[in-house]
């Protein structure tokens, strides 16, 4: 049996594989039903049975290579014992920390890792078995950053002076997320998921020291942690943002893949990130424009990489207001393509 995503990690494949970020979401209106259901975000996210549908339903309608399983980075937080909600039209508010003292109250509770590790069996059992399935996390210092912050920010300054000021603090909650992030990704991993992806988001509004002790050291923790106890495991890394440190993390992460944003061109990566398989990195606004418009740049991004030898996807999520016609038109092009 074929799996063209794991082929590709391990520099076998002869087709281009193509998966999205946030491919189950908003812009479908399959799960927007499954969604409605749901006031509550992170209910939504723990419930396996919705959370399996959800997974399955961009890969039963476009045949993507890949399934990512339905959740969020910030169960993390949730299952320390933060309060995380969703509020409508806001993005995401935590429970925040402030000071030394307070990171007693983190304590994972297994149970929250466990019903997201029982959606991955579900979603393994009932997936074709030539699709591969992907569980993520998201990485510590971004993960850190809503914590510190209490949700989204444009610049992460609460976050990055609290690191410089609270340095002992900082680091002491960065090592809490390290060994939480592990737990979490090795019960995914033992539930069937075959390829886990570590979402940096924000890893690129750091300067460089930090950029090494808040980015590279922990995400590198957890990847050798995954690697000595799953030894087949296949890891991508996302520091998104990251520009020419992608260089420095992938000289010093010991992952298969590297996501590329829309900011840092293909080629670029695939010389400069140590023989990592690069996956990317078309803008997502490109799915708001015409077909036209879309086949361009899909070519575009096959030229840069002068190859069929990578992941094709977005360089961000998908947006909510991304019509459904243009996806199935994305992934016609790249089949075009990558055959
Ligand atoms: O890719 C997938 O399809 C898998 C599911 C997934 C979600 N979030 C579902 C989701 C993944 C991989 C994530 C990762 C995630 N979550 C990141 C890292 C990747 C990135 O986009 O940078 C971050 C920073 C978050 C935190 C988060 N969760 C934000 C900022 C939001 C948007 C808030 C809002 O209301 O606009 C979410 C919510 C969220 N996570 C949605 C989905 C489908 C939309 C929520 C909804 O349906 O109302």
């Amino acid at each position: 049996m074929s799996k063209l995503l794991l082929e590709a990690l391990e520099k076998r494949n002869s087709k281009t594989p193509i998966w999205i970020m946030r491919q189950a979401g908003r812009y479908l209106p399959e799960y927007n039903n499954v969604r409605k259901n749901f006031p509550n975000f992170i209910e939504f996210c723990l419930n396996s049975d919705a959370a399996t549908e959800v997974t399955l339903q961009p890969i039963d309608k476009f045949g993507f290579d890949a399934a990512i399983l339905f959740s969020d980075i910030l169960i993390v937080p949730h299952a320390l014992g933060l309060k995380v909600e969703f509020k409508k039209d806001h993005g995401p508010i935590v429970e925040k920390i402030e000071k030394e003292d307070d990171l007693k109250k983190l304590n994972v509770d297994v149970t929250v890792f466990e019903s997201v590790a029982t959606s991955v069996t579900k979603i393994r059992k009932k997936l074709e078995k030539s699709k591969t399935l992907i569980g993520f996390a998201g990485a510590p210092w971004t993960v850190a950053s809503y914590i510190i912050e209490g949700g989204g920010s444009k610049d992460f300054a609460n976050t990055k002076i609290f690191a410089l000021q609270n340095e002992k603090t900082f680091e002491k909650l960065i090592d809490i997320l390290t060994e939480a992030t592990i737990k979490y990704l090795s019960l995914q991993i033992e539930a069937g998921a075959e390829v886990v992806k570590i979402f940096d988001s924000w890893a690129g509004v750091l300067s460089l020291s930090q950029f090494k002790k808040y980015v590279v050291t922990p995400t590198q923790k957890i990847v050798t942690s995954l690697n000595q106890k799953f030894p087949n495991i296949k890891i991508i890394g996302f520091p998104r943002l990251a520009h020419f440190y992608l260089s420095e993390f992938s000289a010093n992460v010991n992952i298969d893949g590297i996501a590329v944003d829309q900011f840092t061109p293909m080629n670029w990566a695939k010389e400069n990130c140590n023989g990592k398989v690069i996956q990317g990195n078309l803008d997502n606004y490109t799915l708001l424009s015409s077909k036209d418009v879309i086949s361009r740049e899909v070519r575009k991004i096959f030229e840069d990489v002068g190859s069929k030898k990578f992941i094709f996807n977005l360089g961000h999520g998908i947006l909510p207001q991304t019509p459904v016609e243009n996806v199935y038109h994305l992934v016609e092009e790249v089949r075009k393509y990558g055959s």
